[in-house]
């Protein structure tokens, strides 16, 4: 027989499907599978409201695009960065913010290192705290303010896709969110983060 599969297109897609369905068996099946495992033994607690809503500003000013939330356990890494990810952090991430660029430093621990007031300036003018700072300014957070009129929805999905909100949080949301600038609910957020895994240890 003299058949050459390099040339068939057929055998090209099945082989195709075959390996990806391999990959999809290994890697993603035993993941959905694992969740409740993965939540009963998380320390991750949701976001509140404002939190939420500051997380969607660092998603729509493109701060993950210079900042990863991902320290691999290596010595280097968690010198520097503190504690590393485990894969039960981020049960209640959607989307994951684990990011692929360090133009910045990594701010999967960041909660608590600085005030808000450092936060503000630094948020406002990097320069002002950093002298070499190569981040960009976002003067405008802390002029434009938030309605809140979305965050009820957000909650909402974020409920349906798994985290426990209660009633009361949802019914709460736009109250704690409206009227608040855009800078101080990034702020909230930027405090958060790592904070609820921190007493764990490196
Ligand atoms: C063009 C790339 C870039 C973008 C976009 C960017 N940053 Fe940065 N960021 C940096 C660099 C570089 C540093 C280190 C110098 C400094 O502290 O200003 C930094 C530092 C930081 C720090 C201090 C971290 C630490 O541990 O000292 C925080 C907090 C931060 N950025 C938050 C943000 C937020 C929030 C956004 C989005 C609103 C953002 N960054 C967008 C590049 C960026």
């Amino acid at each position: 027989m003299n058949a050459d599969f390099t040339k068939s297109l057929v055998i090209l897609i099945v082989s195709t499907a075959v390996v990806a369905s391999f990959s999809i068996l290994v890697w993603v099946l035993p993941n959905l599978l694992r969740t409740p495992e993965l939540v009963a033994e998380s320390q991750a607690k949701p976001l509140t409201a404002i939190e939420v809503a500051g997380r969607d500003i660092y998603i729509s000013e493109g701060c993950h695009v210079c900042h990863t939330q991902m320290v691999r356990p290596l010595e280097p890494e968690t010198k520097r960065n503190g504690r590393a990810n485990q894969e039960s952090d981020d049960i209640y991430e959607f989307p994951n913010l684990w990011g692929s660029k360090r133009t910045g430093p990594d701010l999967t621990n960041l909660g608590r290192k600085y005030s808000d007031q450092w936060h503000e300036i630094h948020l406002i003018d990097p320069r002002r705290v950093i002298p070499t700072s190569i981040m960009p300014a976002y003067p405008w957070l802390f002029q434009q303010v938030l309605s809140g009129d979305d965050i009820t929805g957000k909650m909402e999905t974020l409920r349906a896709l798994g985290v426990p909100y209660t009633e009361d949080e949802i019914a709460n949301a736009r109250l704690q969110v409206r009227g608040k600038t855009k800078g101080e609910a990034l702020i909230r957020y930027l405090q958060s983060l790592g904070v609820d895994t921190a007493e764990e240890g490196l």
